[in-house]
């Protein structure tokens, strides 16, 4: 028996943002990030519906990117002081994660964040609150998705917060939220999109269900990434689709190590002064993983039944292989992403000499790899590769050269 799970009610298109007014509830606390929600005014809208529902509304403000494990817990204090029937979370990745993670400690406050990690080990929710999830980015798509990624930023590591039980009950899908994204969100939060379709096609765990959505998926992200990059604002709704689309597939069927490396080196240099970047992490690594996973016979055949919905060409599978590696390649050179981590830059551009120095990135990379086999991404992955094998690979991560074991 397998399991196919997906938000109850998904609102979509131009001002679909409106379906707050039809929650029905008392209290609802509305978790938003930094800033842009306010700024653009997407905040005072959604805080309006929700009074015109009827509902008593409080602010939790501030929720940082890649948000830590110290704002989960401020925010389940404030949870547990206003009770909120409603849980909104509006913006990226980062509040609607860390709500996420929120709304298990407020329904659960003695559990801990370790409690939190045990892979599809997370009791009943809802007994408190039902939660919506409102996309502003076109990537992460985790309005549908039954994950949530925190960082513990002592131990210097994201860690992934995997259940159904936290699958959003309403996702709102509003393609106006993407359309104020700067070039660069747009950017990176497009190829993690590429990255969880493709994840999604060749796991372990695909089936029926989630093959469709993940292919569709990935010839719309080619048909309109680039374009919206280039401020298109239709390309730029249809990706909003076209990501969450992405996440309802590798909600399903998980992802595989391209995420468990971007987890495991998004925070481990931070010292050095920068992460890098979930989306430009995975762009990056995705190349290099197609090339290590196509060593096994069944992801070959699927990477060649992409590179053919994608009109790549080639006759053989080795040969659609090579030509789907270089699209992509093709594809971070026209969004201004790095082929690798030494060339990984400020600001996340791609320059000669990027911001993690080679000796301190050999020193820590038999941590890092050991870390990222530990991935609940791994599990999934069309081929397990041993320390030895995540090390040449994180090798040809920093270094952009050739996978050839
Ligand atoms: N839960 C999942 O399934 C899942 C999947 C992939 C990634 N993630 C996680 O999500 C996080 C990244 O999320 P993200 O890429 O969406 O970015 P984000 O939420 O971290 O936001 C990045 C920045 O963009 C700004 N921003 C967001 N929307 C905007 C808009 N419409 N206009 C202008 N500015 C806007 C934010 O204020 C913030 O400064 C990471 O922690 C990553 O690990 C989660
Ligand atoms: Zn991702």
């Amino acid at each position: 028996m397998a399991r196919f799970t997906l938000p109850r009610d998904l609102y979509y298109g131009k001002g679909s943002l409106e379906a707050l007014k039809t929650l029905k509830g008392k209290r609802a606390i509305v978790c938003v990030g930094g800033g842009s929600m306010k700024r653009f005014g997407f905040l005072d809208r959604a805080v309006n519906y929700l009074k015109e529902a009827g509902m008593e509304v409080e602010l939790f403000e501030g929720i940082e990117s890649d948000p830590s494990v110290e704002t989960v817990m401020k925010g389940a204090e404030a949870m547990q002081k206003f009770e909120p029937d409603w849980i909104v979370a509006i913006g990226g990745g980062s509040p609607i994660d860390a709500a996420k993670a929120m709304w298990i400690k407020y329904e659960y406050p003695e559990s801990t964040f370790e409690d939190m990690c045990k892979v599809f080990g997370i009791p009943e929710l809802r007994k408190k609150a039902h939660f919506c999830a409102v996309s502003s980015t076109s990537g992460t798509a985790t309005e549908v998705t039954a994950f949530s990624i925190i960082t513990d930023y002592e131990k210097g590591i994201k860690y992934p917060i995997a259940d159904f039980e936290i699958t959003p009950d309403v996702a709102i899908v509003d393609p106006e939220l993407a359309e104020t994204m700067p070039k660069k969100l747009v950017a990176h939060t497009g190829m993690d999109a590429m990255t969880h379709a493709i994840e999604a096609y060749v796991s372990t765990a695909n089936c029926d269900y989630t093959d469709a959505l993940a292919i569709h998926a990935i010839e719309m992200i080619q048909g309109t990434l680039i374009d919206s990059y280039n401020e298109n604002m239709t390309a730029r709704d249809t990706m909003h689709n076209a990501q969450c689309l992405a996440g309802m597939a590798f909600s399903n069927a998980l992802l595989g190590i391209v995420h468990s490396m971007a987890h495991k080196t998004g925070a481990a240099f931070a010292d050095y002064g920068a992460h890098i970047i979930h989306g430009a992490a995975n762009a990056m690594y995705l190349p290099k993983v197609i090339a290590f996973n196509a060593k096994d016979p069944t992801a070959k055949k699927r990477y060649g039944v992409i590179a053919d919905y994608m009109h790549l060409g080639g006759n053989t599978d080795d040969e659609k292989v090579a030509l789907l590696i270089a699209e992509l390649r093709k594809m971070n050179d026209e969004l201004n992403i790095p082929h690798c981590i030494k060339n990984y830059g400020n600001d996340s551009y791609p320059t000669e000499e990027g911001f993690v120095p080679e000796e301190v990135f050999l020193e820590r990379l038999p941590e890092i790899a050991k870390n990222a086999i530990a991935d609940a991404c791994t599990g999934s992955n069309p081929r397990q590769p041993s320390q030895e094998e995540m090390e040449k690979l994180l090798k040809c991560c920093y270094y952009d050269t050739e996978v050839d074991f």
